[in-house]
């Protein structure tokens, strides 16, 4: 199975900066759940290592974080970060999400921006949830693409942008508006009470100018031929200027990704 952005320099970049930004809502939403000291969380679809460290922070020294991975070099660089904050109380596996097996219960499993990837998400959730224990917690984090296009207004090159950004990933498999159902998909799997927040960032800043059109590009750079007709773009060198002029120039803010975050409890 390939994965939809690849590892790239560029995509790691590209992944630093989008996690930056949700730094705050993921910490907030992990807290609000009910992530605790001496907690042990499972990290799942862990990618550079942003959601173990902000469970390793709230779970302490006390708790544990295991974070699953496919891509061992992306595990690679997100222990070389976990050791820079001094988490001692972090361990990667390289695995393939659906093969992952271990041994004891968790208290959460969290994830971020991971079950969109997954071609039967609703299966994986269910299979997790079976090392989760009673009371404990499972929380998500997934787009919703489709709720963030009514924060846009007369910005006609940003908002293709934004609906080719949804476009080239569904082309891809990935299911960029999970966070819409995925209380459902939590309930399937057996668990109680799902509650779904929606966050979405709004400035004026050039990386919110910019992001529709770095999904777009990147899904161009590794799957090739997407059947994306770009054609009204103009010329793509220019786009990303011509993106940060538009949004200058009308004076407003643009969304970053809409997350749905979503909570639910084993019974
Ligand atoms: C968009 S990144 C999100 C990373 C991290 N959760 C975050 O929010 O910063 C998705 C990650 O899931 C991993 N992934 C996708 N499918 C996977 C699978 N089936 N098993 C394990 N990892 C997977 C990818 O390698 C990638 O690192």
């Amino acid at each position: 199975m390939t994965y939809a952005f690849g590892y790239s320099a560029t995509e790691r970049e590209r992944l630093l900066a989008q996690s930056l930004r949700f730094t705050p809502i993921t910490e907030r939403f992990l807290r609000d759940a009910g992530v605790r000291a001496g907690h042990r969380v499972l990290d799942v679809g862990a990618g550079l290592g942003d959601v173990a460290i902000i469970a390793a922070r709230l779970v302490g020294p006390g708790g544990e974080v295991v974070a699953v991975e496919r891509s061992a070099e992306s595990i690679a660089f997100a222990e070389q970060r976990v050791a820079a904050h001094g988490y001692a109380n972090v361990r990667f596996v390289c695995c393939e999400l659906e093969r992952f097996q271990i041994a004891g219960s968790f208290d959460a499993i969290v994830g971020r921006m991971i079950l969109e990837f997954i071609p039967d998400p609703a299966a994986l959730v269910a299979a997790l949830s079976t090392v989760l224990r009673s009371g404990g917690i499972a929380a998500f984090q997934e787009p919703w693409l489709e709720a963030g296009a009514g924060f846009v207004v007369r910005l006609p090159l940003w908002s293709r942008c934004y609906a080719l950004a949804g476009e080239s990933l569904r082309c891809r498999g990935v299911n960029p508006d999970l966070g819409a159902t995925l209380h459902r998909l939590l309930e399937a799997a057996g668990l109680e009470r799902a509650l779904t927040r929606f966050d979405v960032i709004l400035n004026d800043s050039l990386e919110l100018a910019r992001w529709p059109w770095e999904v777009v590009r990147a899904m161009l750079r590794d799957a090739g031929d997407t059947h994306l007709d770009l054609t009204d773009l103009g010329d793509l060198s220019t786009l990303p200027v011509r993106l940060e002029d538009e949004v200058r120039t009308a004076g407003c803010v643009v969304p970053s990704v809409p997350l749905a975050s979503v909570w639910a409890r084993k019974p």
